[in-house]
């Protein structure tokens, strides 16, 4: 780590501190302390979090960092302050918004995600870090330092869509959590996973988004041949609506603890918003299962589900069967490795 890497982290840390004391022990933090303490955060999942406050003016934080003696080139490096358009000088990016500290895998702070108290239209819920030479959005995961030795333990990662699930899950003592900073999983995201479990269950919101999400990152896991399943919420729930409404203990034994199988929940996401009574939808359906279902699945899992679809669309097995070996050949022509890679040879490799 470079020295001006190493005053970015000073930076941070600074100012997690001071969000922190602004909303523990001061009057102007009492509204956000009042919030949390509304959505269930206790005193230890603050502490544990070192959430804050930063308060509702344009220049504390800017000036409590000149004053320490950091510079304006590192004030503006750090993403904390954003240069004034029309006079010199610099305002605080974060006013008045509960922050929630983003940590790398040692502990210390990168970044900073903060929520207004009352969402409106006008203004993003949340506002996160600009990217910087501390902090790339494309390969932090939150919570990786405390979930670190959950997840070897567990085996197993629980990956979230965002940080508030992450600390309702750990209301259930799920501890091997993990979530993405508001950004779909990128292929680093992936690699850094890969060094801790083999195994995910991907838990993200209910709604259409967190759907579509949820598949994408399964697909993209699936790939990269982790064991794959997806834990699914009612209706459009988040994690951390579900531990509200049906707190921390059925979470744990009726969401996470009953995910779905990858191809389950592919063929769950594959029947949303379809209508077998038209053909297409139908069609598309079974289209849709077979081409994940090709080329990765075993035996067993390819009869399971061939008889599955057969059963919920009323068509024959020995059709799909047919439909699902015209796909495999398919994928496996797709896979063929390059004809100058291998030796000249007229005969067809062996189908296994
Ligand atoms: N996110 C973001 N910017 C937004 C909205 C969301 O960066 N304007 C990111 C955040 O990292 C958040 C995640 O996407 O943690 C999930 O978003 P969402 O489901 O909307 O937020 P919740 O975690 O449900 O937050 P809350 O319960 O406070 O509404
Ligand atoms: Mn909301
Ligand atoms: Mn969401
Ligand atoms: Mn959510
Ligand atoms: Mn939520």
């Amino acid at each position: 780590q470079s020295k001006s890497d190493h005053q970015l982290v000073l930076m941070h840390e600074f100012a997690a501190d001071m969000y922190h004391h602004i909303l523990l022990n001061t009057e102007e933090g009492q509204a956000a302390l009042d919030y949390l303490e509304n959505r269930g955060f206790t005193r230890e999942i603050i502490e544990k979090n070192k959430i804050g406050w930063s308060l509702p003016e344009w220049n504390y934080m800017a000036s409590a960092l000149k004053r320490k003696g950091f510079s304006e080139e590192e004030l503006e490096a750090s993403g904390l302050g954003i240069p004034r358009e029309q006079s010199s000088g610099y305002f605080d990016r974060f006013r008045g918004r509960i922050m929630f500290p983003i940590m790398n895998e040692t502990g210390k702070v990168i970044a900073f995600s903060g929520r207004v108290l009352e969402h409106t239209k006008q203004e993003a819920k949340y506002m996160n870090s600009p990217e910087s030479p501390i902090f790339q959005k494309s390969q932090v995961l939150y919570n990786v330092h405390h979930a670190r030795s959950a997840i070897r333990k567990n085996r197993q990662i629980i990956l979230f869509e965002g940080f508030m699930d992450v600390i309702a899950a750990g209301k259930a003592g799920v501890d091997n959590a993990l979530a993405t900073m508001g950004t779909s999983l990128t292929a680093q995201h992936i690699r850094q996973m890969k060094r801790f479990a083999q195994e995910v269950v991907i838990c993200f919101d209910g709604d259409n988004a967190g759907w579509e999400a949820a598949k994408r990152a399964a697909i993209a896991l699936n790939e990269e041949n982790f064991k794959v399943e997806v834990a699914v919420l009612p209706g459009k729930m988040d994690p951390d609506d579900y531990v509200k409404e049906n707190g921390a203990e059925a979470f744990k034994d009726q969401i996470i603890g009953k995910p779905h199988a990858f191809i389950a929940f592919a063929m769950m996401h594959a029947k949303r918003n379809k209508n077998f009574q038209y053909e297409n939808d139908l069609l598309q359906y079974i289209q849709e299962v077979l081409q994940l279902l090709a080329g990765r699945s075993s035996p067993l899992e390819r009869d399971l589900y061939i008889k599955q679809l057969s059963g919920e669309t009323g068509l024959s097995q020995e059709a799909i069967l047919q439909h699902y070996r015209k796909l495999e050949n398919k994928t496996i022509e797709r896979n063929r490795p390059e004809p100058t890679m291998v030796k000249a040879s007229k005969k067809e490799p062996k189908q296994v």
